[in-house]
């Protein structure tokens, strides 16, 4: 039976995530591209993370970023060639960095040749290779859609006289994997990168890939939320053992699934070692802390407190205490940049509550993943007017505010918050134009505050940067493995400002103490002798007030001691 303190490389690695349109524009089109990537390979291997996932590269007519996909085996001409991925591929293993992709099978774009096939007649061979539902048998029961005015998850297509169904955009429709035959083509182009020495996939929505094919009305219990419904689909871990057995068992790679929907009762069915499925998923109750229930994107008005965020932590570590492994992340290219989000990006706290931030995912048990940007602090763009957004989520819910006459300063004033462009602005590499990112219009404008300090080439010969304070750290979690597989108890739950925690592993034990607070605060602890505790990081050179048992943080500081 497998522990899931067995060591493993996807358990130890930090993981680097680049939104390839973001990252390095080298042809000057206002686009990040693979070449760009291959560039900064220094830069990234320099930080000291171990794998990067790429968000998808493959061929595509761009209706969600890369997110629909036309063809698999395929590079998006404006990202580059096979050619070029190769190279990227060669120049990591040259430095020891692994690569994982992003696999997008829950559907595809309505431009792959499944799909025009498929809509061609209804005796077409890819027809079953989506959902469909003849118009004589009347409109088809509710399914909300995330990018659609409407919300409306079946679109009328014409030729054939038949609703298809889209969980996300219209030019997105999900493939059915009720079909064997679809299920086959997904295993062959997984195989096909891996003997690419692709290293591992995080995959898109997996939660929702199994459909109940009568397409009943949305039970009850799901009316107010119907995400959870979506990802209880009667199949899904058939099809996600078959998967592992048919590829994924064949190969030494990593899969992290994307789970909007499950639930900590459901976690283990995916993770738990013995049966075979996968290795990590990203669940999505931190990303729901600030929301109105039952909504991703729309934020609720009452502020999140510490008490609440700790919980979610404490509870999802618990789940996989014995069993499975956990995934932690604080944003990616769908949810606001972390500092803005869970720190503090004023002038004053911005760098100590983004260190802080790092301090807390590197010394958390399970994988820690940051957003390319995150390691020098880049902060939320906060766009005043419409036009200045690109995303597809941004731009539909907008029109359909507008088309029920609901309230657009508002949802504006949200989206500064919660839109997901704010994550996707490009990188700040400097203080030349465009920050160094591109020489052309960017696709998305560039935060401005590159000229004060957030970009890379400024925090390099800074010892106290941002960017080399999360060097620092990720070699704390290195040298310690403790701080990787140790056990994790919760210290002080009901305090509001300090967040404290004790890993231990073997005879090794650390203390972590983050203070989410403009203010300075005094923590007492007594099973801790400070007098006697080794100081391993802290982000403030602040002489701190402490007895044997107390200890008083600088607002926003992160301190980790070993203690005996
Ligand atoms: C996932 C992706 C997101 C995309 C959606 C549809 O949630 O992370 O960016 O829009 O799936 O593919």
């Amino acid at each position: 039976m497998e522990k899931n303190t067995d060591r493993k490389w996807w358990k130890e690695g930090v993981v680097y995530q680049i939104y390839p349109r973001s990252f390095q524009d080298t042809t000057g089109n206002g686009i990040g591209d693979l070449q760009g990537i291959i560039k900064r390979l220094d830069y990234i291997k320099s930080l000291g993370v171990d794998i990067i996932w790429l968000n998808p590269v493959y061929t595509s007519p761009n209706d969600d970023n890369g997110y629909d996909i036309s063809d698999y085996r395929n590079i998006m001409s404006e990202f580059g060639t096979m050619a070029d991925i190769d190279e990227l591929m060669t120049e990591m293993k040259k430095r020891g960095l692994r690569l994982v992709m992003d696999l997008v099978v829950n559907h595809s774009s309505d431009e792959h040749e499944w799909f025009i096939e498929s809509r061609k007649s209804r005796d077409n061979e890819y027809r079953d290779y989506y959902h469909w539902w003849p118009a004589e048998k009347g409109t088809p029961p509710k399914r909300f859609s995330y990018f659609d005015v409407d919300s409306n998850a079946w679109k009328y297509d014409e030729p054939t006289d038949s609703y298809y169904l889209h969980y996300y955009s219209a030019k997105q429709p999900d493939l059915k994997w009720e079909n064997p035959k679809v299920r086959e083509e997904v295993y062959d182009l997984m195989k096909f990168w891996f003997e690419k020495g692709v290293d591992g996939f995080r995959m898109d929505v997996i939660s929702t890939i199994s459909k109940d094919i009568d397409y009943p009305e949305l039970p009850g219990k799901y009316k107010g939320d119907f995400i959870p419904y979506y990802a209880d689909g009667p199949h899904l871990h058939e099809y996600i053992k078959e998967m592992n057995q048919e590829v994924l068992s064949k190969y030494d790679v990593m899969t992290v699934g994307e789970a909007p929907g499950v639930s900590k009762e459901q976690a283990l069915n995916f993770v738990d070692e013995d049966r075979k499925e996968l290795n990590m998923f990203f669940h999505f109750s931190l990303m729901s802390l600030d929301r109105e229930p039952g909504e991703t994107f729309k934020m609720r008005q009452e502020q999140w407190k510490l008490t609440e965020f700790k919980k979610i932590f404490s509870e999802w570590d618990d789940v996989f205490a014995e069993k499975g492994w956990g995934s932690l992340y604080l944003n990616n290219h769908d949810f606001p940049r972390s500092v803005s989000r869970w720190g503090n990006d004023s002038k004053m706290h911005w760098q100590n509550s983004a260190t802080l931030l790092q301090t807390f995912l590197l010394s958390m048990r399970g994988t820690p993943y940051f957003l390319y940007g995150e390691e020098i602090g880049m902060t939320n763009i906060k766009f005043d007017r419409i036009t200045d957004y690109q995303d597809i989520n941004t731009r539909t819910r907008y029109e359909g505010i507008k088309k029920a006459g609901g309230d657009l300063n508002a949802f504006i004033e949200d989206e500064k918050r919660a839109g997901r462009d704010n994550a996707r602005t490009p990188m700040q590499w400097g203080t030349n134009l465009n920050s160094g990112f591109t020489k052309a219009k960017p696709w998305l404008k560039v935060n401005d505050n590159f000229k004060e300090g957030i970009n890379v080439a400024e925090q390099e010969p800074e010892k106290d940067s941002v960017l080399n304070y999360f060097r620092n750290m990720v070699q704390v979690r290195k040298n310690h493995l403790a701080l990787v597989y140790g056990d994790y108890r919760l210290l002080l739950a009901k305090n509001e400002q300090v967040y404290a925690y004790l890993r231990t592993w073997e005879n090794e034990r650390f203390l972590v103490l983050l203070n989410f607070s403009t203010k300075r605060n005094s923590v007492t602890i007594d099973e801790v002798h400070f007098n006697k505790a080794h100081l391993i990081i802290s982000n403030d050179d602040a002489i701190n007030n402490k007895t044997d048992n107390s200890f008083e943080l600088t607002p926003y500081q992160a301190v980790i001691y070993k203690v005996f």
